[in-house]
């Protein structure tokens, strides 16, 4: 390693992890306490980092884990990680035997499927775990029909190969405010339940808008991920004052210089000065997942507010100040006080988006800072390993 910094460019994303433990607990304390809580760690935990992510949701209550990715799954249990882990993704027939060795629970709704995992499969594992999933209206995997459900549990009984764990489907308007289809999943996903021979051990259907707006959808397990990130789970139901946003991002000025009216500034000189001017230059670009569509974005420059002018850059952006600021100065675009705050939901408006969409595209050539309160805890800078 070179002295103590772990990066090499003033630019980060701070995870607070107060934060996010506070979250999960508020939600956790808000569920039954039969309700089992995984935490959705998919995608490096939204962007805020699936290791970190998954230890402290762990400590703060949560049950166990659901990724989308078998490779998610077996580097959270590589690093330690024991809890129960859920892949939400159909995994390949050929893989079944690495997922039964470390224990992850595989989402199943083909018989061929399972024929051909228990064809493959090694002895001497222990049995895989299933849950088997249901396509109650989202139309993206699962089964539909009572008929293809009582073959699979029936053939899952068969064998000693595998464990029937868990049955599950998935919301597709749970965040909409309009109820009739998210009526219609429910009703779907509990007649085919109703069904089964005998009930496994987790049945869930709820993501963060199902468990927090819809209590007769928690059966005895949920999977929440956008709420604990302390973000709205979308623009119809109201933004969650019991959770703080987790994520913020923040930069600072590398080169400060005035320039005079008429100058222009970034590819396509699209910006011209109308008078004198102090322009700033930020370490951040599009190839950061800052993206070309921030141009005249507002960021929080040592606690003043500025804009974004000209085009993104691959990597560097510029911002008008409001008056001379030196090298070095903070700037933040994502986060910040609370008077002065800039939130997931704006940035996602500004970029005609979601919230789960900025963080996710913040991607890892932007160190992450893990905090507690001021207390640095951990530095993730998945570019540069240390030499
Ligand atoms: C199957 C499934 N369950 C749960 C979740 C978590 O959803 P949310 O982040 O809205 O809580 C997702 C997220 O996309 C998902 O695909």
């Amino acid at each position: 390693m070179i002295g103590q910094t772990q990066y090499f460019r003033d630019t980060w994303a701070e995870i607070d992890l107060d934060a996010l433990y506070q979250n999960v607990k508020t939600i956790r304390d808000g569920l039954p306490r039969e309700t089992k809580l995984f935490a959705a760690v998919k995608a490096n935990a939204y962007g805020h980092g699936d290791f970190q992510i998954a230890k402290e949701a762990l400590k703060a209550g949560a049950h166990g884990l659901v990724v989308a990715l078998l490779d998610e799954a077996l580097a959270l249990r590589e690093k330690g990680i024991k809890a129960p882990i859920l892949v939400l993704g159909l995994i390949r027939p050929t893989d079944a035997s690495i997922a039964a060795r470390y224990q992850i629970s595989v989402p199943v709704f083909q018989m061929e499927w399972l024929k051909e995992a228990s064809l493959t499969m090694e002895s001497g594992n222990p049995p895989l775990r299933i849950h088997i999933k249901c396509d109650t209206g989202m139309g993206r995997i699962g089964l539909k029909h009572e008929k293809e459900l009582k073959e699979i549990e029936q053939f899952i009984k068969e064998t000693d190969k595998f464990e029937f764990e868990g049955i599950f489907t998935h919301f597709s308007t749970a965040d909409q405010a309009s109820e009739k289809y998210y009526q219609m999943q429910l009703a779907a996903f509990k007649q085919l339940v109703s069904v089964l021979d005998t009930a496994p051990k987790y049945v869930h259907a709820a993501n963060s808008a199902g468990a927090l707006c819809h209590c007769d959808s928690l059966f005895n397990a949920v999977r929440v991920g956008i709420a604990l990130y302390g973000l709205s789970t979308s623009t119809e139901r109201p933004p969650l004052n019991k959770v703080k946003q987790v994520f913020s991002l923040h930069t600072k000025i590398v080169h400060v210089k005035k320039i005079q009216s008429g100058e222009c500034i970034g590819y396509g000189a699209s910006y011209k000065a109308q008078t004198e001017e102090w322009i700033a230059t930020i370490p951040i670009g599009y190839a950061d997942g800052w993206l070309r569509k921030m141009e005249k974005q507002r960021v929080i420059a040592d606690g003043e507010q500025a804009n974004i002018v000209g085009r993104i850059c691959m990597d560097q952006t510029m911002v008008k100040l409001p008056h001379f600021m030196p090298i070095g100065t903070k700037v933040t675009l994502i986060g910040g006080q609370a008077d002065d705050f800039i939130s997931v939901e704006e940035i996602a408006e500004k970029l005609d988006t979601i919230n789960y969409e900025v963080v996710c595209t913040i991607n890892f050539r932007v160190p992450r800072i893990y905090k507690r309160g001021d207390q640095l805890v951990e530095i993730e800078n998945k570019l540069f390993l240390g030499i």
